[in-house]
């Protein structure tokens, strides 16, 4: 019975899809876990992909900047409770074949780390489009997918 089976493809997030041929709304507001449900290639069937430690880290930290954009929007100094340890990334096992080179990786998690420090010291909206600016600059290495996703947080 090919086809027949209604499976969402939960994969907009992914690297190496673009965001515009993948599903936007499905799972936005819903709870991050660390696995979904996608089709497995060449089958009806569903399949279970797991997630990476650092996939499930980057969502959360997305969501954390757009909590925190809010407050560089209304000029409030952005609460610590709103941070989650962003220093981490350079600890997180990614997904398979993502990052060949470590240090290469960490040279950008440590310049994106001082922009975040800096934007906690001085909430403005030019130090908060400048962490946007890391995620983006690291992304262009390693994870071009998300970027579309990742520009909607600037403060324009
Ligand atoms: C130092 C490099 C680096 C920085 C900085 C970085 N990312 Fe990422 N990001 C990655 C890599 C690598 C992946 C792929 C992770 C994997 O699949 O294991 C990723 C994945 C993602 C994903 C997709 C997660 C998924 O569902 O598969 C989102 C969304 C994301 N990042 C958002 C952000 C945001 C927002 C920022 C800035 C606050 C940011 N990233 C900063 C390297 C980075």
């Amino acid at each position: 019975m090919k086809g027949s089976l209604p499976i969402a493809v939960i994969l907009f997030f992914a690297c190496n899809v673009p965001e515009q041929q993948a599903g936007q709304k499905t799972n936005e507001n819903t709870e991050i876990e660390n696995t979904e449900a996608v089709k497995a290639p060449n089958t009806d069937k569903a399949a279970v992909r797991t997630v990476s430690e650092l996939a499930v880290f980057m969502r959360n930290m997305h969501s954390e900047l757009k909590v925190a954009r809010q407050f560089v929007k209304d000029s409030v100094v952005i609460p610590d409770t709103v941070w989650l340890d962003f220093a981490k990334v350079v600890e997180m096992e990614s997904t398979a074949g993502m990052i060949k080179d470590q240090d290469h990786f960490n040279g950008y998690a440590q310049l994106f780390l001082q922009r975040v420090k800096e934007l906690k010291d001085d909430p403005s909206v030019e130090a908060y489009n400048a962490v946007i600016s890391n995620c983006v600059s690291c992304h262009q290495n390693y994870c071009m997918g998300p970027i579309t996703k990742i520009k909607k947080l600037e403060i324009n």
